[in-house]
C-alpha cells in the first residue's frame, strides 16, 4: 500500500467549473454521423431520424458544446452540399476519410440535433480549401435575420429563427500535413485574421478559435502558435490545442501519466500566447480551447481508412473499445483540464459516438456505453463551483515516457452555494492501492456523501455490448471521514470521485 495526502483550501481558487470543458466532437467520421447520432428508421429514430437511444446517452454523458462538422473533414467540405431539398443534395468524395459522402445530414439537422440533446453548436469552417467569402456566407446562412441571399435562403428551407451560432472554429489542425489545404503558421495566422474580421464585421460578439497545434509533438510546436498569434491575436479569443493518447509498446506506466504532457501543453501554449500579448503590448489573454483530446489507438501502420477505388459511404473506422485503464487516462485529462480551467475555457473529448467514442452502437441495434463514458459522465455530472488548486504530496515511480510521475494525481471542486466539495483522482500505480488522506480542516464540518471508484482486477477489460454493466463506477466501502480528515483507499490504476457535503463559506 502507498501513502499520499492531498492539501487543499477554498481559498486557493483557479477559476470557475466551466461547462464548455464537458463539450465533444461529431464529425462526419465513419459512422459517427450516420448511423451515429442519425439513422432514419431505426427503431428509436425520431422524425428527424435522430436516434433515441443515443440521445438518451449524450443526455446522461452530460456534454455541453459539440464541434461540428470536423475535423479533418471539414478542410474539404462545401457546407452548401449539406442545406435544401435532401434529394437534391450532391454526392461528393470525402478526401479526408476516402469515404463517400452522402449530405442527408448538414447544418439545420444538426442544429435540430443540437436541440434535442440540449447541447450547444460549436461550427468548425473550412479554411483549407476555401476562405473568407465561404465562412461570411454560411455565417450569414446561419445567424442572419434580414432578407438579405443566405437567410432569406435558410428561411426557404424551413427554418424560420436564425441558429444564433456564436462559437466558430477558424479551420481546423492547418499545420498538419495530412490536412487539405495546410499552411505554413503565417500563412493561416493572416488568413485566420481576414476571416475573423469579416466575421466580427457581422457579428462582433462571435467567439473566435484559431487553430493551434495538431498536438506537442509537431515539430513547429510552439513556433507555429506565436507565429499564428502575431497575425490574428487582435481577433481572436482562443487559440485550440489537440491530443491523443494510447499505450506504447505495453508500457502502462507511461500511458498512465499521459496527463503530464496534457499539463505541459497547456502551459506551454499559455506562456506563447501570453508572450505574444507582452510583445504587443496588450493585456488581452488568448485561451485555450481544448478541443480535440482522447485516447486513440489510431493505426498508423494499418489504418482503417479504405483504399483505392472503395469509397464507401459511413463505413466503420477508428471504432476503439476501451479498457478500464483507458477511462482512468480519460479521468485523468479531465483533471488537468479542471486544473487548467483559468487558461481551457473551452474542450472537446473527440468524438461521440463510434469513432473515438464513448458511445458505441450497432446499425439498426443497440447504443452502448464504453469504459471511458464513465469518468466523463461523472464529472461532468459532480464538478461544480470553483475549481481549488490541490497540492498533492504523492510518491512518484519511475517512467520511460516522462521519467518521473506521481502516483497520484487530483483535483477538488468547491460548490460554495451548496457546500459540496468533490475530490477527482487516479492512482496511476500498476500493482498496489494508494492511501489517499485529506485534511480536511480548511473547509469547516464536511460529511461523505459518496466515494465511487471506477477500477478492475483486469485494467485491460473492455466492454461490449453483452457485458458493458459487468464493470461500473462503484461505491468505495474503505472512503471514511474521521476527526475531519477523509481517508479512502484507491487501488492500483483506477479513477475515483469522492464527495463530501455540510461546509459553508
Ligand atoms: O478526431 C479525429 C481526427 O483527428 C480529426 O479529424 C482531426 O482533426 C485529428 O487529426
Amino acid at each position: 500500500m502507498h501513502h499520499a495526502r492531498l492539501t487543499i483550501h477554498p481559498d486557493f481558487v483557479v477559476g470557475p467549473v466551466r461547462r464548455g470543458t464537458f463539450g465533444t466532437f461529431v464529425e462526419h467520421l465513419g459512422r459517427c454521423v450516420y448511423t451515429g447520432i442519425f439513422e432514419p428508421g431505426h427503431p428509436t429514430a425520431d422524425d428527424q431520424g435522430f436516434r433515441g437511444d443515443v440521445l438518451a446517452l449524450v443526455k446522461e454523458l452530460g456534454v455541453s458544446t459539440v464541434r461540428y462538422p470536423g475535423g479533418n473533414f471539414v478542410s474539404g467540405y462545401r457546407w452548401e452540399d449539406g442545406i435544401g431539398p435532401v434529394e437534391d443534395r450532391p454526392l461528393r468524395l470525402d478526401l479526408a476519410w476516402h469515404s463517400t459522402e452522402p449530405n442527408t445530414f448538414g447544418l439545420n439537422e444538426f442544429m435540430a440535433w443540437t436541440k434535442a440533446s440540449g447541447t450547444e453548436a460549436m461550427m468548425a469552417v473550412n479554411l483549407g480549401t476555401r476562405g473568407i467569402q465561404e465562412t461570411l456566407d454560411v455565417l450569414e446562412y446561419s445567424n442572419g435575420k434580414g432578407d438579405t441571399h443566405h437567410a432569406a435562403l435558410r428561411r426557404e428551407h424551413g427554418v424560420e429563427e436564425p441558429h444564433g451560432v456564436t462559437f466558430w472554429c477558424l479551420g481546423n489542425e492547418m499545420d498538419g500535413k495530412w490536412q487539405l489545404g495546410a499552411k505554413t503558421a503565417r500563412e493561416y495566422g493572416r488568413l485566420a485574421s481576414e476571416t475573423a474580421r469579416g466575421m466580427r464585421q457581422m457579428y462582433p460578439d462571435l467567439t473566435l478559435v484559431a487553430c493551434g497545434s495538431s498536438g506537442s509533438d509537431m515539430p513547429t510546436f510552439g513556433t507555429w502558435e506565436r507565429e499564428v498569434l502575431e497575425e490574428c491575436f487582435d481577433e481572436v479569443d482562443l487559440i485550440s490545442a489537440h491530443a491523443y493518447y494510447r499505450i506504447e509498446d505495453g508500457d502502462l506506466g507511461s500511458f498512465l501519466a499521459s496527463a503530464q504532457d496534457m499539463d505541459h501543453f497547456i502551459d506551454a501554449v499559455s506562456a506563447t500566447a501570453d508572450s505574444v500579448a507582452i510583445a504587443k503590448k496588450s493585456s488581452k489573454r488568448v485561451h485555450i480551447s481544448f478541443d480535440e483530446w482522447n485516447v486513440w489507438y489510431h493505426d498508423l501502420d494499418s489504418p482503417t481508412i479504405p483504399k483505392g477505388d472503395d469509397w464507401p459511404v459511413a463505413p466503420p473506422l477508428e471504432e476503439d473499445n476501451y479498457s478500464v485503464a483507458d477511462a482512468v487516462v480519460v479521468g485523468n485529462l479531465l483533471i488537468t483540464l479542471l486544473r487548467h480551467t483559468d487558461r481551457v475555457h473551452s474542450a472537446s473529448q473527440a468524438q461521440l459516438v463510434n469513432a473515438i467514442a464513448p458511445i458505441t452502437t450497432e446499425p439498426g441495434g443497440a447504443a452502448w456505453r464504453q469504459t471511458i463514458f464513465h469518468p466523463f459522465a461523472l464529472t461532468a455530472a459532480h464538478a461544480r463551483g470553483e475549481v481549488l488548486r490541490v497540492a498533492v504530496d504523492a510518491p512518484s515511480y519511475d517512467n520511460a515516457r516522462f521519467g518521473q510521475s506521481a502516483l497520484v494525481d487530483a483535483v477538488a471542486t468547491y460548490d460554495r452555494e451548496s457546500g459540496e466539495v468533490v475530490v477527482f483522482a487516479v492512482n496511476r500505480a500498476t500493482e498496489d492501492s494508494t492511501r489517499l488522506e485529506l485534511d480536511l480542516a480548511s473547509l469547516g464540518e464536511l460529511s461523505l456523501i459518496e466515494a465511487v471508484t471506477y477500477a478492475n482486477d483486469d485494467p485491460f477489460w473492455r466492454a461490449s455490448k453483452d457485458t458493458e454493466a459487468d464493470v461500473l463506477p462503484a461505491p468505495n466501502a474503505s472512503a471514511t471521514v474521521t476527526d475531519g480528515a477523509l481517508a479512502v483507499d484507491l487501488p492500483a490504476v483506477s479513477w475515483s470521485m469522492i464527495r463530501l457535503g455540510g461546509a459553508s463559506s
